[in-house]
């Protein structure tokens, strides 16, 4: 028995910030973020939307895709950071919201890797024949967290929120491989004082400096670059597959010039690798859900075609999924 995903859904901020637009907030400007990062513009939370709202209408479609109802689903499964609450969990709120009554629901803390490692839970449980239909996802807002008088972070982030549902099934198709990593011992490259969701983008409030988002970029690019290349081999590997017969690598959309980088360390070609973060910056956990969920719609990939997944992010964490669609 295994787990294969039979339907994803994403979901946004209504408004949209482009690179020229933070020029008029902060010390930077287009051609700098676009050359070092790869981002043009990304989806920030205004004052008045909820996080919570934006992964309700993500787990929407997702159960719309897959053609189910939220009453079937046997567990939802949320990779956050940015819950607003310390608990309930952020996937109990999801779980209120969808109407649904009696069935686990609870949070996977791993930053950006946190869509990946709540994909594994899913899968591992329902290789144990413990649930049959779980909805997994993945959201984060970190634009509310960063220091916005700090250029060096404030330009990388962007909000949203991604879902999968996921069955149990025999056969071919599904999760065929995944790999989790951390190096705790790495924490302080990437850090966040845990008080929930605190500003918006356009909102007066806003968090004490010692309580935003810390970051080592540059100690952390080297470790990314390494991590994802390493974990994506990995993976493939112990299930026996060749990285030439993958048919698409979505990964977490953190800095184009990393994932140039591992394209180039695992000689794949770049076309290979699904690219969005030009438009959605660093969502963190929500950045695999919503790429895949943009590659699917544009066709980039289909049935029995082989897909990877891979991650990196606080914690340190790193995780990758290997699956055949
Ligand atoms: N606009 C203009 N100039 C800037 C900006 C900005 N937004 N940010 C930094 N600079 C300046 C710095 O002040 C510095 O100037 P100085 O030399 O006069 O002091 C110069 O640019 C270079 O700064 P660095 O920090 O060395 O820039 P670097 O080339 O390393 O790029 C970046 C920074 C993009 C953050 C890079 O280190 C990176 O991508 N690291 C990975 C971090 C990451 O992706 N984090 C996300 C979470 S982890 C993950 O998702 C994998």
């Amino acid at each position: 028995m295994g787990s294969r995903i039979i339907g994803t859904g994403r979901g946004l901020p209504s408004a949209s910030l482009s690179n020229q637009d933070l020029e008029r907030l902060l010390d930077t400007s287009d051609e700098w973020i676009r050359s070092r990062t790869g981002i043009g513009s990304r989806y920030l939370m205004r004052t008045g939307e909820s996080l919570l709202d934006i992964a309700h209408e993500a787990s929407r479609r997702a159960l719309d895709k897959a053609g189910m109802k939220p009453g079937e689903l046997d567990a939802i499964i949320a990779g956050t950071v940015s819950s607003e609450y310390a608990f309930p969990s952020f996937a109990c709120q999801v779980q209120r919201m969808l109407g649904v009554t009696s069935i686990p629901a609870f949070d996977v803390a791993a930053a950006c890797s946190g869509f990946v490692f709540a994909l594994s839970v899913a899968d591992n449980s329902m290789r144990a024949g413990v649930w049959k239909k779980v909805l997994v996802i993945g959201a984060d807002a970190l634009s509310t967290m960063v220091d916005w008088g700090d250029r060096r972070t404030a330009v990388l982030f962007g909000d949203g929120a991604g879902a999968a549902v996921m069955i149990n099934e025999a056969g071919p198709r599904g999760v065929i491989n995944t790999l989790l990593r951390s190096a705790g011992e790495a924490w302080e490259l990437l850090s966040l004082r845990a008080t929930g969701i605190r500003a918006s983008a356009d909102s007066e409030l806003r968090r004490d400096p010692v309580d935003t988002l810390k970051m080592r970029g540059p100690e952390l690019f080297k470790i990314a670059v390494k991590s994802m290349a390493d974990i994506t081999r990995q993976v493939a590997e112990q299930a026996g597959v060749s990285l030439n017969d993958v048919s698409i690598i979505i990964p977490h959309q953190a800095n184009i010039r990393i994932l140039n980088a591992v394209a180039e360390r695992l000689g794949i070609p770049t076309e290979k690798v699904f690219i969005n973060l030009d438009r959605y910056g660093n969502t963190s956990a929500a950045s695999v859900p919503i790429a895949l969920d943009e590659a699917l719609e544009a066709g980039r990939f289909g049935d029995n075609d082989l897909v990877l997944l891979n991650a990196c992010g606080g914690g340190l964490t790193w995780g990758a999924s290997l699956l055949r669609w």
